[in-house]
């Protein structure tokens, strides 16, 4: 179910957390835990939230994050992040107790078809971070599921056992070859695709573009659907900037706004930027 956001129902999605927890799984990348019951109660995997980071006015706009978990009954969430700016250091050096202003849950999340055999969650490096709430609703459908993850290195595995403990098995490549598969994780994911593909199946990804690109011809070629998750850059996040436009397929329509129409999307309803 689409569940796009207008500049006029935003109000009722400002909202304040607590950050409870806050865990390095690697030099650059953080686990946050934020207590708040609105967005536990709202969030449908594969949507976002806006995090104002800072109470200056810089940076002015709002940064957007994945929500990586949920914890219904403590009424708490997680997002996993890498620092890769001012804005996502800044949040890093929040300290435990403060209060985190939030807008969300924003865009649309994956859907889940009725009959599936297993889901395949596909991930490139911090494409994870949705894929594990995902992954928390896929148990309560007893949907089995199968995920491939590639990374450059072995660092961010840790979290692995997150995945572990929801049942899924799961498959892992490095691009140095110090862990898993050496290679690519769509090269890990072509050497099963002929197996996975005599059932009733459908992919559900997220990670750098290149990565989509190829999966994209994955899917194609083996006629698997598949939802891809994009995280374009985002201005207003609430679709009035037109900054975070990809490539339409559709005939009717030029571009599709990824906080608007997205951030998951059937892959052929767009083409991931280069
Ligand atoms: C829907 C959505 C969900 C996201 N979920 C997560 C998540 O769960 N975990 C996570 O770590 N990140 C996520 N991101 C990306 C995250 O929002 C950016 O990393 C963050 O906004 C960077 O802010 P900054 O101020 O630290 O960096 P900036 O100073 O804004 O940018 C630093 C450098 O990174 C580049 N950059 C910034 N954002 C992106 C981007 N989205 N893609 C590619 N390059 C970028 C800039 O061009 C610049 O070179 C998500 C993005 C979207 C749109
Ligand atoms: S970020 Fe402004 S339209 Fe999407």
């Amino acid at each position: 179910m689409k569940n796009t956001v207008s500049p006029s129902n935003l109000s009722s999605k400002l909202t304040r957390g607590i950050l409870l927890e806050k865990k390095f799984i690697t030099r650059s990348i953080i686990k946050m835990r934020i207590a708040n019951e609105e967005i536990v109660d709202l969030i449908q995997p594969g949507q976002f939230i806006n995090i104002r980071v800072a109470d200056s006015f810089s940076p002015l706009l709002r940064r957007p994050f994945s929500v990586f978990r949920v914890n219904k009954g403590e009424n708490w969430f997680e997002i996993l992040f890498q620092i890769i700016g001012k804005g996502t250091q800044l949040l890093a050096d929040t300290q435990i107790g403060a209060e985190v202003d939030l807008l969300g849950p924003l865009g649309n999340g994956f859907v889940i078809p009725k009959k599936l055999d297993f889901a395949v969650l596909v991930a490139g490096g911090l494409g994870i971070a949705p894929l594990l709430v995902l992954t928390q609703e896929l148990k309560k459908t007893n949907i089995p599921t199968i995920l491939f993850w590639g990374n450059r290195t072995k660092d961010a595995f840790t979290i692995v056992s997150d995945f572990e403990k929801l049942g899924v098995k799961v498959f892992l490549a490095t691009d140095d070859g110090s862990f898993g598969f050496n290679g690519t994780v769509t090269e890990l994911l072509n050497t099963t695709v002929e197996n996975i593909k005599k059932s009733t199946v459908e992919i559900f990804t997220c990670g750098p573009n290149p990565m989509l690109k190829t999966l994209k011809k994955i899917s194609i070629n083996n006629n698997i659907p598949c939802q891809i998750s994009l995280e374009t850059q985002m201005a207003c996040g609430f679709g009035v900037c037109m900054g975070c436009n990809v490539t339409s397929k559709m005939d009717s329509e030029q571009y599709k706004y990824v906080c608007q129409h997205g951030p998951v999307f059937d892959s052929w309803e767009i083409e991931p930027g280069d």
